[in-house]
């Protein structure tokens, strides 16, 4: 196995940042809402989006990682709002997540739904005011709302639901949601990291290409891990799949086939690495270690 040290080093940085940043809206925020912010947002997630932006950055050439620090930090905040959406009662009902209680659980749901929205906005916040020239902070801001919207993550939890009572009728249907839900920002990362980098319409291609693939391997790893790990490996609750008739690989072709897809996809992954040549390696040590992640 590669090494992906580099994710840890990546973890740290974004946390200090993110602690950083939310400690600067203390005084100007509810204390409850921040509270409910500050607890998700800092529970100790894996990273791995800010981690894909960073080295999509430096992998096409960037030489400041300062640069897409807003953007990594950016990303963090809307994924741990599509997280506290996620395990609300009227989702997922989930009491666990990064090893502790809920938003919801912890403080109610009221509070949890608005920490959520608050981390949603400060994470276009963030690339708003970030120090890029001001086109790319617009492309960014615009992919960020087509992955993060209706178009992406949000239809693709729309579909998530619809299938849970409708059931779905083929792998193609599990591919659709999951590359909405889970990939579009995962992809997303990967472009922002190269735009950042003032990257050309090539290397932007390749990283495009590379986030699609992860994207959807992502998601696959994850409904694979909900079916053959316990909960505490997890920090949140295993075998939730199965129990709430979620459409999966896992549940559709079963888990044999679906590592086979997953190998498909981490394939496709370092393929799509090889026009980045020599400087893609920590991008290929990151899809081997989406493959066999064990978190
Ligand atoms: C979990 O994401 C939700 C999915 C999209 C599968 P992560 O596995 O990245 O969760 P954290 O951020 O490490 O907690
Ligand atoms: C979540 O998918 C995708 C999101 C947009 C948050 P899951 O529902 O499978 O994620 P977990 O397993 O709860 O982390
Ligand atoms: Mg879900
Ligand atoms: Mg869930
Ligand atoms: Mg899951």
């Amino acid at each position: 196995m590669s090494d992906i040290s580099f994710l840890e080093t990546h973890a740290n940085h974004v946390n200090t940042e993110l602690e950083k940043l939310l400690n600067s809206k203390k005084t100007s925020t509810p204390k409850p809402l921040w509270d409910a912010m500050h607890y998700s947002l800092l529970a100790g997630g894996k990273r791995i989006r800010p981690s894909l932006i960073l080295e999509c950055y430096l992998a096409c050439g960037g030489n400041n990682p300062e640069i897409a620090m807003p953007a990594a930090m950016s990303i963090e905040c809307m994924h741990t709002y599509s997280l506290i959406h996620d395990d609300l009662p009227c989702m997922d009902d989930d009491d666990l997540r990064r090893g502790m209680a809920t938003c919801h659980k912890q403080f109610n749901e009221a509070t949890a739904i608005l920490a959520a929205d608050a981390l949603q906005a400060l994470s276009f916040e963030l690339l708003a005011a970030s120090e890029n020239p001001a086109d790319t902070r617009i492309e960014l801001l615009k992919r960020l709302a087509i992955a993060s919207g209706a178009q992406g993550m949000v239809g693709g939890q729309m579909m998530d639901i619809e299938a849970e009572a409708g059931g779905v009728h083929g792998v193609l249907e599990v591919e659709r949601i999951h590359i909405h839900k889970t990939g579009a920002l995962l992809r997303y990362c990967c472009e922002a990291g190269a735009l950042l980098a003032g990257a050309n319409a090539a290397t932007l291609s390749a990283c495009s290409r590379y986030g699609k693939a992860v994207g959807l391997l992502f998601q696959i790893a994850d409904d694979i891990l909900d079916a053959t790990a316990t909960s505490e490996m997890l920090g949140k609750s295993a075998g939730k799949d199965e129990a709430q008739n979620k459409a999966t690989y896992v549940s559709l072709v079963g888990l044999e086939k679906a590592s086979e897809l997953a190998e498909e996809m981490r394939d496709i992954a370092l393929d799509a690495c090889k026009p980045l040549g020599d400087s893609s390696e920590r991008l290929t040590a990151l899809a081997h270690y989406i493959f066999g992640r064990k978190t």
